[in-house]
């Protein structure tokens, strides 16, 4: 097999597989943020990218795709029950979003995914060139750093954590807090979402193995006597902001904007919720205070429609099972309640939509509601202001949400309180056009100067880092240890 210098392991390949309309099937590039996220970083070298191909069962040689080598893992039906939707999202997601949801540890599901982490390590050993660079992403994958240490110790490892990492009283339930922490630490570079995250991967690292910590660097014993640095540090990720401008741009687009704003009968004002359909976003909250507008009186049909994307997600998982029926019963209420011939309280709509559709969704919205109760990052947040190219419309936005810490010129709820949720939804719909300028000015700086390139770059300033004190023994500077995010200039 052709070997690599860049090698991206992650739970999904960058393609979904698609049924044409002759029957035949092929590969489409994911709409997914994550392949926008490293198409950069990979476009530079010969890139190959590990994950599953998204059905059970399927087996592929190794094929390429817009060059890119893509290595399909083969997952069996019952591994991705106990994989993927048992200990990747019955346990550690519920887990790392605060226990939210109750997690489920169970033995089984442990060794299925010690085993699967095994097989990704493998295939990605099998990848990589010598000395070559591999990029592990996220917590399906938190043990491949190690096991990949073990098979090729040639290798620079980063591991890019999309999640929040909890505080260590939630952690320390995990009953094998231990072997995930080992597994983790066998990278190089350890990227975390907020600074919170990374403070709180250190802490339960010095608490498990009382390993010394200096700002982002851990001194990690290797089995000869020595120490090996692992830099562990915030690496917001964000989006392809010029991307969006771009799509914001296209007449088509802005059509199908305003077609939406008549398809809806023309309301005042469009309230718009974007997420797939997760217990960690916070939909119930956002119903329960727009659903208390409505009854207040404070809005009114007519006057103001909120339009809810929730796109499916992990349907096998109960919990998300049980979230749906719950949704679904409030919106019904609601509608039953509010809505009129001509006009909906919510428009809600359980499917994905293509990247320009969203575009226009986010152009026609005057209010963005972002309300998660816990979420790594929110790039939704990151996409809705970047294609307000007007300066108009207004993000309120949960503190919980990774985005808050950057976008915090956006108005910032506490999506439990629901009381300063409701005034907070006010004070969008009537926020004078002045004040939105000055906040959403503030927020597209932040976006356009933090887009994903510079992301990308600053992880591997700090791979090079590690490499470089590795080979010379030169040591970590002070921006990687200490503030690993540098700014790009602005490009608009
Ligand atoms: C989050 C995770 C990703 C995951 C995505 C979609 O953003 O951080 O790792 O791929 O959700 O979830 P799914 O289970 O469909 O891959």
């Amino acid at each position: 097999m052709q070997k690599a210098d860049l090698v991206v392991v992650a739970n999904r390949l960058p393609v979904d597989r698609v049924t044409e309309a002759d029957g035949s099937e092929t590969w489409r590039r994911s709409p997914g943020g994550l392949v926008t996220a490293l198409e950069q970083v990979m476009a530079k070298t010969d890139g190959a990218w590990v994950g599953w191909g998204g059905k059970a069962d399927l087996e592929m040689d190794p094929f390429e795709f817009d060059g890119t080598l893509l290595v399909p893992v083969r997952l069996s039906a019952q591994e991705l029950h106990d994989y993927y939707e048992g200990f990747s999202n019955g346990t550690i997601w519920p887990l790392y979003h605060d226990v939210i949801a109750a997690p489920v540890y169970r033995r089984s599901w442990w060794d299925a995914y010690v085993r699967v982490n095994r097989r990704f390590a493998e295939a990605a050993a099998e990848a990589a060139e010598h000395e070559a660079f591999v990029w592990v992403q996220d917590y399906q994958l938190q043990l491949v750093p190690q096991m990949l240490r073990e098979l090729r110790p040639d290798l620079t490892i980063g591991y890019f954590h999309h999640i929040p990492f909890p505080a260590y009283g939630l952690y320390s339930q995990l009953p094998w807090r231990r072997q995930v922490l080992e597994g983790l630490l066998g990278a190089d570079v350890l990227g975390f979402q907020r600074v919170a995250d990374a403070g709180n991967f250190q802490r339960s690292v010095r608490r498990i193995f009382r390993y010394p910590t200096r700002a982002s660097e851990i001194a990690v014993p290797t089995p000869e006597g020595g120490s090996r640095s692992v830099i562990a540090a915030p690496f917001p990720i964000s989006i392809d902001a010029q991307a969006f401008i771009e799509l914001s741009q296209r007449p088509e687009v802005r059509a199908r904007a305003a077609e939406i704003r008549e398809q809806l009968g023309n309301p005042d004002k469009i309230l718009l919720g974007v997420d797939r359909l997760d217990y960690t976003k916070g939909i119930r909250h956002r119903l329960k205070a727009f659903g208390e507008l409505l009854d207040d009186g404070k809005v009114t049909v007519g006057e103001v429609t909120l339009v809810q994307i929730a796109s499916p997600s992990r349907p096998g998982v109960e919990a998300y099972q049980e979230l749906r029926d719950e949704i679904e019963l409030t919106v019904g209420r609601i509608n039953g309640d509010y809505d009129t011939m001509h006009h909906t309280a919510v428009r809600y709509l359980h499917q994905g939509f293509p990247r320009e559709e969203m575009v226009a969704l986010y152009l026609a919205a005057d209010v963005m509601l972002i309300t998660a109760l816990r979420d790594g990052m929110n790039l939704v947040a990151k996409e809705y202001v970047a294609v307000r190219t007007d300066n108009r419309g207004v993000l309120v936005l949960s503190e919980f949400a990774g985005a808050a810490d950057e976008l915090n010129t956006a108005l910032l709820v506490n999506p439990h309180d629901i009381d300063g949720m409701k005034e907070a939804i006010l004070r969008a719909i009537n926020m004078p056009a002045a004040e939105q300028s000055r906040r959403m000015r503030a927020l597209r700086r932040k976006v356009l100067e933090n887009d994903v390139e510079a992301w990308g770059q600053s992880f591997l300033r700090a791979v090079d880092a590690v490499r470089r004190k590795r080979a010379t023994g030169d040591p970590i500077p002070v921006d990687v240890k200490v503030k690993p995010t540098l700014r790009k200039k602005p490009r608009e």
